[in-house]
């Protein structure tokens, strides 16, 4: 059940929906009010839209909720005395703590924070999954099967949520970023906007897919393409005089800084209620 139906729960149902694991009729959503975005989503997705004074609570196994952190604590005191003891809570939110969820629901309320990116849409995302204190084993694998409908799942501890937002949840504008460069160059070199942007899709995906599908690492892959004195040499050479890889650390850093400063003003929100 999707407690919240914008942007991000959209890209999850797209990937969920699209995958052979959930039938549609699994998914719920709801939101605060907006009744036209839920028909848009159930016409959309084939998935079930429920106003959320008709949710039937008892009946969800798991409840995500999707809001944006600044609606999260109304959502949860909406919600205290309607969730189930057992019942799965995961919380999508940025910068929001398993803690800070847990304290506004009954004793014990199984609570996993999870830090999907956009590329959920496709089936893609590089999800992260931070479960709380009081999950099982059981429902780690829950929500493992669950996270793999719209790409792969990596358990990581809550501490290193912030600088897993810097890698994955930010990590796709990098790469658009870069991408940029890749095809504005290929401009400036005379090729149309459209080629120059599939010659650099075509290679990131292509390099994407040969770390997937062979067991190398990059540098292997990287030293095999490069002969000494060659056109790849070159290139490597100019990329390492522009600081390419240190900026590469730097932006996931500073993003991950940023989400722990997000976190903290979360935290002293929440708290001041
Ligand atoms: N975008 C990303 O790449 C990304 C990545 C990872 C995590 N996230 C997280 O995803 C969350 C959602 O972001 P978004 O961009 O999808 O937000 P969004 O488009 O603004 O959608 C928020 C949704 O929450 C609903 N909502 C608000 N308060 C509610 C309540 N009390 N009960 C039920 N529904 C409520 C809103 O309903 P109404 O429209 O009816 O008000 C709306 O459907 C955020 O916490 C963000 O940190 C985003």
């Amino acid at each position: 059940m999707y407690v919240g139906a914008g942007s991000m729960a959209e890209g999850m149902i797209a990937g969920m929906q699209a995958s052979d694991r959930l039938q549609n009729e699994q998914i719920h959503v709801t939101n605060r009010s907006n009744a036209k975005r839920l028909l848009e989503l159930e016409d959309r997705y084939g998935i079930t839209a429920i106003p959320r004074e008709k949710v039937d609570w008892h009946s969800m196994d798991v409840i995500i909720l999707a809001m944006k952190p600044k609606d999260m604590t109304a959502a949860l005191i909406d919600l205290q005395e309607k969730v189930q003891k057992g019942q799965l809570i995961l919380s999508v939110a940025a910068g929001i703590q398993n803690e800070q969820i847990e304290h506004y629901l009954p004793d014990n309320q199984p609570v996993v924070r999870i830090m999907p990116n956009t590329s959920s849409t496709i089936g893609e995302s590089a999800t992260a999954i931070a479960p709380g204190k009081h999950i099982s084993a059981d429902q780690l694998a829950l929500v493992k099967e669950l996270v793999r409908t719209f790409g792969e799942a990596f358990v990581i501890d809550e501490e290193q949520m912030d600088v897993f937002t810097g890698m994955a949840g930010s990590g796709p504008a990098y790469f658009y970023k870069l991408l940029e460069h890749f095809e504005e160059t290929g401009v400036a070199a005379g090729f149309d906007r459209e080629t120059a942007r599939k010659i650099g899709t075509r290679t990131m995906l292509g390099a994407a897919r040969m770390l997937l599908e062979t067991t190398e690492g990059p540098s292997v892959l990287r030293k095999k393409v490069t002969s000494p004195n060659g056109t790849t040499a070159a290139g490597l050479e100019a990329l390492n005089e522009a600081g390419a890889g240190e900026a590469m650390a730097e932006a996931i850093l500073s993003a991950a800084a940023r989400s722990n400063e997000i976190s903290e003003e979360l935290k002293k929100q929440l708290l001041a209620r």
